[in-house]
């Protein structure tokens, strides 16, 4: 970038060739300008003013925002500042939790109060097994999840009054509670066994697994390494900033509809599997390529643009996604207790050889954070089903935050895009006997 000069200033020139008008446009913090500033370019008075095409919102910055920093450049991700492999190391998930919701990490009274508050919400209303009893047996545990959170809307009417910081907290507290207790109970729909109910005296993901697994004895006691490898992938988990979930929450959020229905569109918009359905998708591929040997011939058929590498690429990353490290690090020690995923070797070779592939290396596609989770949860008992509802568990501290966020900037309001309207002009409405 060239040296400031005493001439340099922080703006744009843009010259209308339709007109030959300049005008000068602020470059604000971020290289950003503001959409609206296009407006003022118009051909004539009375004119709409120009605005900018940006489909999937690929340059697009739709929020100021304080929460999580990535560098997608150079693989950096940090929630409030702090670097990911620092959290994953170092704190429970919980305890990033209130980071990414507080914006500081807590002292001890505070995260012991925290933890109180969340392990006191997380039963839900007994006529939430009367909505899980609608479902066939063999309905998916992410429609459950999606239907279940925004049930507790009904359930929580004081919810709506989303201008009140108060009760705003009550819901993210519920929320946080709660979300493990909804994807256990559909995990157990699934299997036909009977619910278990939290149980106050284990950590989140203690009690998280005890109401997956817990069967025919009184005390269920988590292995500690999975139970903190589940911690762990839980922090990887908990925010990424505006991605495709995130974006939905803050557009159903911006109408003023309250958390919990937000909470069911940002899950369902992480259940496709270019987002957070892409752990099962990798899953699946796996078991469809199902050897070392045919991995070349599957990647032809990527090449060839026939198959998509699941958990590869990334809107942001163009490098390695450091979660994919950290999660990498993690299925060792999982792989200890549990024995090896035998379709780790396949998911190893692939990484190997795709990224010595002319086609992956151009395009800059890297492992992203699904492309291993999946082998370890697989590991660890839980099926395919439930890969995207153990992202949504985590992620749900984040939208909450982002939600708050939102509710409390000032510059938000209800989100609207515009269109270029391609359609036929105005025609005379032709009844149904005298159509061609
Ligand atoms: N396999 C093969 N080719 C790919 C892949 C892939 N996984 N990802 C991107 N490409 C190609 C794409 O075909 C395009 O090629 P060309 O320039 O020849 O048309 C080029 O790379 C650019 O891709 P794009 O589709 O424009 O990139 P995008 O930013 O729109 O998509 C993505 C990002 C994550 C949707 C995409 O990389 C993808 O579909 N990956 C597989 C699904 C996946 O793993 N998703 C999880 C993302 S991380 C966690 C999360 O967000 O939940």
């Amino acid at each position: 970038m060239a040296d400031k000069g005493e001439a340099a200033k922080d703006t744009l020139s843009v010259r209308d060739n339709r007109t030959g008008q300049d005008y000068e446009i602020d470059i604000l913090e971020g290289d950003v300008i503001r959409a609206m500033d296009l407006r003022k370019i118009k051909v004539r008075d009375g004119d709409f003013g120009m605005m900018s095409y940006d489909p999937a919102y690929t340059n697009t910055v739709s929020t100021r925002s304080s929460v999580t920093f990535i560098d997608g450049g150079k693989g950096i991700l940090r929630y409030r500042g702090y670097p990911i492999e620092q959290l994953a190391e170092r704190a429970t998930f919980l305890e990033v939790a209130y980071l990414i919701l507080k914006r500081e990490l807590p002292t001890r009274e505070q995260l012991d109060d925290f933890v109180q508050q969340v392990t006191f919400h997380t039963y839900v209303h007994e006529n939430i097994l009367k909505v899980l009893d609608g479902f066939r047996y063999d309905a998916h545990a992410m429609g459950i999840l999606c239907s279940s959170i925004a049930a507790l809307s009904t359930f929580y009417p004081d919810s709506k009054n989303v201008r009140d910081a108060r009760s705003r907290w009550i819901q993210i507290v519920r929320a946080v509670g709660k979300t493990p207790t909804l994807a256990a109970f559909a995990f157990r729909h699934h299997r036909g066994l009977p619910y278990v109910y939290p149980e106050n005296e284990l950590s989140y993901t203690a009690n998280f697994l005890n109401m997956l697994y817990r069967i025919g004895v009184k005390e269920y006691r988590p292995n500690p390494v999975l139970e903190r490898a589940l911690d762990v992938l839980f922090i990887l988990h908990a925010d990424h900033e505006q991605n495709c979930s995130t974006t939905t929450m803050r557009i159903v959020g911006s109408s003023e509809a309250d958390p919990f229905v937000a909470l069911a569109g940002s899950m369902a918009a992480l259940y496709g599997p270019l987002h957070g359905g892409a752990n099962e998708a990798v899953l699946r591929m796996l078991g469809r390529i199902g050897s070392v040997d045919r991995i070349p011939a599957f990647l032809e058929k990527v090449k060839n643009k026939e198959e998509r590498l699941m958990g590869f690429g990334h809107r942001v990353y163009k490098a390695y996604d450091p979660r994919a490290s950290i999660i990498k690090r993690t299925a060792d020690e999982v792989f200890e207790v549990t024995g090896q995923n035998p379709l780790l070797d396949i998911a190893l070779e692939l990484e190997r050889i795709a990224l010595n592939e002319d086609y992956f290396v151009e395009r800059n596609l890297y492992p992203n954070v699904d492309f291993y989770s999946g082998i370890i949860y697989q590991a660890m008992g839980f099926p395919v089903e439930m890969f995207p509802v153990l992202f949504a568990i985590p992620r749900t501290v984040g939208w909450l935050a982002q939600w708050e966020e939102l509710i409390t900037d000032p510059e938000q309001k209800i989100a609207r895009p515009r269109q270029v309207y391609v359609g036929v002009g105005e025609r005379q409405f032709v009844p149904i006997e005298e159509r061609a």
